[in-house]
């Protein structure tokens, strides 16, 4: 079964986030094959959004993380907070993060380990910029990171983990990698998994997928799912990516 995770980014309030969390659930109803579905709404609306989602098979991600486990962090939430309001998993290092909370991968590294701790699903982005890309080098970026980020962790086997490669240029952008150059970044994550004893992990791709060029992605064996921002904050979009990845299977 594939994987979607709808990331609303700081883009919904917390009544905004429960309607579109009830449609989802509305559209879900009468599927018998359904997909992997992850929703994560801004930490002000988990509480809310965890109780429409109650025990339906869509999961409450959160999208970010402290690297300590508690103490003098102000503004800050912490995994166990998360565990608390319902969250099942967690976003971790996304490129908006790094880019403006200045995260490396060592703090990511320190945040999986948690997350792993307080029994939270990561879901580990990483992702070259466009200069990298052109230097032909994107695959070797995305490898290095992925491998800094793993060997601070020590995870059972049998963690659930998704990794998503998430290319900075194509976020936000409406332009995308070609199937053939996410397939050689995901055989390269995965080869970096394989390395640490995690190959059942998941590997997504995201950046500019939409309700036209989702297939492309989500049909491709070497893709296990999708990462969606800007086309996962309005029902009718969201209802379309998840029908595609239902019809997949
Ligand atoms: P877009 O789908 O808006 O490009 O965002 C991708 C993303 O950053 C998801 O985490």
């Amino acid at each position: 079964m594939k994987t979607l995770v709808a990331n609303w980014k700081m883009e919904l309030g917390v009544r905004e986030s429960v309607a579109l969390a009830r449609g989802v659930l509305r559209g879900l109803r009468g599927v018998k094959e359904v997909p992997n579905v992850y929703v994560a709404p801004s930490h002000t609306a988990l509480t809310d959004v965890a109780k429409v989602l109650g025990r339906s098979r869509v999961m409450l991600a959160a999208q970010d993380m402290h690297r300590e486990a508690q103490g003098a962090y102000t503004g800050f939430v912490s995994a166990k907070q998360l565990k608390e309001v319902g969250a099942q998993a967690v976003i971790l290092g996304h490129s908006e993060r790094r880019a403006y909370a200045g995260e490396t991968d060592a703090d990511i590294g320190c945040k999986l380990a948690l997350a792993c701790e307080h029994h939270l699903d990561p879901i580990i982005c990483v992702g070259e910029p466009s200069a990298v890309r052109e230097a032909g080098e994107a695959a070797g970026y995305v490898s290095e990171q992925l491998q800094t980020i793993l060997a601070a962790a020590d995870m059972p086997k049998r963690q659930r983990l998704m990794i998503a490669y998430e290319p900075l240029w194509a976020i936000g952008t409406g332009v995308t990698p070609t199937i053939h150059d996410v397939r050689e970044v995901h055989l390269l994550i995965r080869s970096r998994l394989k390395d640490a004893g995690m190959e059942r992990a998941r590997v997504l791709y995201g950046g500019s997928v939409n309700a036209q060029n989702i297939y492309e992605f989500i049909n491709d064996d070497d893709v296990d799912g999708v990462l969606v921002g800007g086309a996962s904050v309005r029902l009718n979009s969201l209802r379309e990516l998840i029908n595609v990845v239902s019809e997949i299977g």
